[in-house]
C-alpha cells in the first residue's frame, strides 16, 4: 500500500511524532480495555469463520490477530495503519490468514471492490478529520450486505483526565503554544454518525452511547497512555522542555484523583454498526 502518495488532510494529527517507545507503550497498555472494546465490537459484528475482514487503523494488530482466530483458516484479515512503527509490531502477530500493511483510510485504492465481508474500526474514527471519504471507501470495499463496526470517541464528552489536561495546557507557559487546532480529535455524536452512514451507502443497525470506566494504577500510566494512543500528539505541539513540564504538571493534578482502587475515570463512547446497501 503506497502510504507515501497520500497527502495528509489539513488539521489531521501528525504521524511523525510516533516513536518505538510510544508504539511499545500502546501495545502494552491497549492490551486491556482498548482490546476488550475491540473484542466486544468483533463479537457484536458476529464475525463468522470464512469471512474476510479489514481492520482499518489496526495499530499494533492485537485486535486483527484476535479476528484472524475468529475467521479461521478459510477466512482472512487485512490490517492497515499509517504508522510504520505500529505495523512493525503488528508483523510479530503471525497467522497464515493475517497480513498487515502501512496504509491510510483516505487511500485504499490498492484494495479491490466488494472483497470484504466486514470492516472494523476500533478507536480510529475520531482520528479522521473528514468522514465521508473513508466511509465511501469502506462501502466500496464491502460486498453488498457487508458490515461495518465502529467504536469511537463521543463528541461533546471529555473524560475527567482530558479535562485536567486541557486546563493545564490552557495555562501559562503552555498556552504560548496552542495546538494547531482547537481539538486533538474529531469525534461525532450519534446523530452525525447516522447522517454519515446515510450519505455513504450504509444502513445503520445500531448506534449507541456506552458508559465506560477506566481504572489506572498511577497518574504516570494515564499520561503514558494519552501519549501512546495519540501517537505523540497529546503534548507533541510543545517544545521538548515544556513538554516535560506539562507532563509533570498534568501528572500532579491527575494524582489528586487517586482512590484506593486507583485512578478511576468515567467516560462514554459511541458504538455504531451498519451494513452496506
Ligand atoms: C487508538 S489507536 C487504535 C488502534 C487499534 N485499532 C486498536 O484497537 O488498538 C488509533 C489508530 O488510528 C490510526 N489512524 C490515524 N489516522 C488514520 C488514518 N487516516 N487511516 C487509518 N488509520 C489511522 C493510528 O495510526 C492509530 O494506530
Amino acid at each position: 500500500m503506497a502510504a507515501a502518495r497520500h497527502l495528509r488532510l489539513v488539521g489531521a494529527p501528525s504521524l511523525s511524532l510516533d516513536s518505538d517507545e510510544l508504539a511499545r507503550d500502546y501495545e502494552r497498555i491497549s492490551a486491556t480495555r482498548q482490546f476488550q472494546a475491540g473484542q466486544k465490537l468483533a463479537a457484536d459484528l458476529a464475525i463468522q469463520p470464512g469471512e474476510r475482514v479489514l481492520d482499518l487503523g489496526c495499530g499494533t494488530g492485537l485486535l486483527a490477530e484476535h479476528v484472524a482466530d475468529l475467521v479461521g483458516p478459510t477466512g482472512e484479515v487485512v490490517g492497515i495503519d499509517p504508522l510504520p512503527l505500529r505495523i512493525e509490531l503488528a508483523h510479530s502477530k503471525r497467522r497464515d490468514n493475517l497480513r498487515f500493511e502501512v496504509g491510510d483510510a483516505y487511500d485504499l485504492d490498492d484494495l479491490a471492490n466488494g472483497t470484504f465481508d466486514v470492516v472494523i474500526m476500533n478507536a480510529v474514527f475520531h482520528w479522521l478529520p473528514e468522514k465521508t471519504k473513508p466511509l465511501l471507501e469502506c462501502a466500496r470495499l464491502l460486498r453488498p450486505g457487508g458490515r461495518i463496526g465502529i467504536s469511537t470517541m463521543l463528541k461533546g464528552h471529555r473524560t475527567h483526565v482530558h479535562q485536567i489536561a486541557s486546563k493545564v495546557l490552557a495555562e501559562p507557559p503552555f498556552n504560548q503554544f496552542p495546538r494547531p487546532r482547537a481539538q486533538l480529535a474529531f469525534p461525532v455524536d450519534a446523530e452525525e454518525m447516522r447522517a454519515f452512514f446515510g450519505m455513504t451507502g450504509f444502513v445503520p443497525s445500531r448506534i449507541e452511547v456506552l458508559e465506560t470506566t477506566r481504572t489506572w494504577p498511577s497518574a504516570e500510566a494515564v499520561i503514558r497512555y494519552s501519549e501512546a494512543s495519540t501517537f505523540g500528539n497529546f503534548l507533541g505541539h510543545l517544545p521538548p522542555e515544556l513538554k516535560n513540564r506539562a507532563h509533570i504538571a498534568i501528572r500532579q493534578r491527575v494524582q489528586c484523583l487517586m482512590t484506593a482502587d486507583g485512578i478511576v475515570d468515567h467516560g462514554r463512547r459511541l458504538v455504531a454498526m451498519a451494513h452496506r446497501h
